[in-house]
């Protein structure tokens, strides 16, 4: 099992034995740090890890400090997940600071990950992932931690732990009308969470909301409704969008990895590949378990990712193309064309892409990456049903058509379990 996976395993067997329990999270230990080789008047700090990536740090000794704050006041910490962290720091930072502090020449050696001891599989580094700084469902409490120590003696040691998190493909969501001309509303999939809404009836939720493509039309049947999303821009231009239909929807910022809105909805849906936004299946264990917490009795959840199909995934080759489908007009700029290049990374499962949108007059006016995992039809049932969810249905298109190997779509029908 992989590294992280493996953390999220434990959770999720503490959460089955249904006993009381907070979960604190931290990610590297600084007192790793302390294991060093000193070769040739230079020390060696010899990690299997990236050198330019950020990655979240604590002592051990703070890690017991929080945790003794946690079980002295139970109470306020029960069910909580606390992401905790004194720092984030690149390993190449870590090693300048060290030669600072002590006068001796340090260097980071990234040990290959192939043939690593079984420390690490092929392929996966400890901080492979974007830099993430947790706050999610624990904000509130970690802000507690934070006092308390700070009022103990310890300012510092959870300085960063309250930041907001960052997802790779921010910049792409960001030009949020530009978004709406490349993927238009409307279509199959609009009818299909309309009438699930309208057949499950009373509040809606829908999680990575975007620009309410969906969420508008549904509101505009009388469902009182919140729209979820990390994206200022996006949300930004939803409110713009339902101000100018007439349509009354909560828009709410936050991280669909962890949220907590204090109340719970008859149907929550993510749509258009929004959940493979989520990378590590831990996020998508705990997204679902958060989706859990807001389903009322006979409540559905319902989500569509795409179906992988490993021939496509494995060519992409990394070679800039035209988009067609993609190109669209701007009334401010003219014809907009979109080029794509795309690889695969097959260890993660993550198809990594950088889209250009160029005009004749301005080329690459804008470049973002957009990062999309692929969830496999066989580890699809088992992160929902970590989740605390149970799939009733899933169907391969907008019309019901079961799932099979050739159909487009996983569009899966959830229940709590
Ligand atoms: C493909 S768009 C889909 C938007 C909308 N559901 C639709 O159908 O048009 C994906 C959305 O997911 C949002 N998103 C990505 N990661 C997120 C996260 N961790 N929490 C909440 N929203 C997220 C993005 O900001 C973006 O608006």
């Amino acid at each position: 099992m992989e590294h992280f996976e493996s953390k999220a395993a434990i959770e999720a067997y503490i959460r089955a034995l249904g006993l009381p329990a907070t979960i604190l999270r931290p990610v590297f230990f600084m007192d790793n740090l302390l294991h060093y080789a000193d070769a040739e008047g230079e020390r060696l700090v010899e990690l299997p890890v990236l050198p330019d990536r950020p990655m979240q740090l604590i002592a051990t000794d703070g890690i017991g400090r929080i945790a003794a704050h946690v079980i002295d006041h139970r109470d306020d910490y029960l069910g909580a997940e606390l992401e905790i962290a004194g720092d984030e720091l690149t390993f190449a930072e870590v090693a300048g600071i060290h030669e600072k502090v002590t006068a001796v020449p340090t260097r980071l050696v990234p040990l290959p990950i192939e043939g690593d001891e079984g420390r690490v599989r092929p392929g996966r580094r400890l901080n492979r992932g974007e830099a993430e700084v947790g706050a999610g469902d624990g904000k509130a409490v970690v802000a507690a931690v934070a006092h308390t120590l700070e009022s103990a003696g310890h300012p510092g040691q959870l300085g960063r732990v309250g930041r907001r998190r960052r997802f790779m493909s921010e910049v792409f969501y960001s030009h949020a009308r530009l978004y709406d001309l490349m993927f238009p509303g409307g279509g199959p999939a609009v009818d299909f969470y309309r009438a699930q809404a309208n057949r499950q009836g009373g509040r809606v939720l829908e999680i990575a909301c975007g620009t309410g493509n969906k969420l508008i039309p549904i509101a505009s049947d009388g469902h009182p409704c919140v729209g979820l999303d990390f994206s200022s821009d996006m949300l930004a231009e939803a409110q713009r969008k339902a101000d100018e239909r007439g349509v009354a929807v909560e828009w709410t910022q936050g991280d669909m990895r962890a949220f907590d809105l204090g109340r719970t909805f008859d149907f929550v849906f993510i749509t258009a590949n929004s959940l493979l936004h989520l990378h590590e299946a831990e996020d998508l264990v705990s997204c679902f378990r958060s989706v859990r917490r807001h389903l009322a009795p006979g409540a559905r959840f319902i989500f569509d990712v795409f179906n992988p199909n490993v021939r496509l995934l494995a060519g992409a080759d990394g070679v800039r193309r035209t988009r067609e489908s993609s190109s669209f007009t701007d009334p401010d700029r003219g014809n907009v064309s979109v080029d794509v290049a795309e690889t695969y990374d097959a260890a993660a499962q993550v198809t990594r892409g950088t889209w250009h949108l160029s005009t004749d007059s301005d080329p690459d006016f804008v470049v973002a990456p957009l990062e999309i995992r692929s969830i496999f039809p066989q580890e699809l049932p088992l992160l929902i049903s970590l989740g605390g969810l149970r799939l009733i249905e899933r169907f391969g298109d907008w019309s019901g058509r079961p799932f099979a190997m050739d159909t487009p779509l996983q569009l899966c029908i959830c229940e709590s379990a």
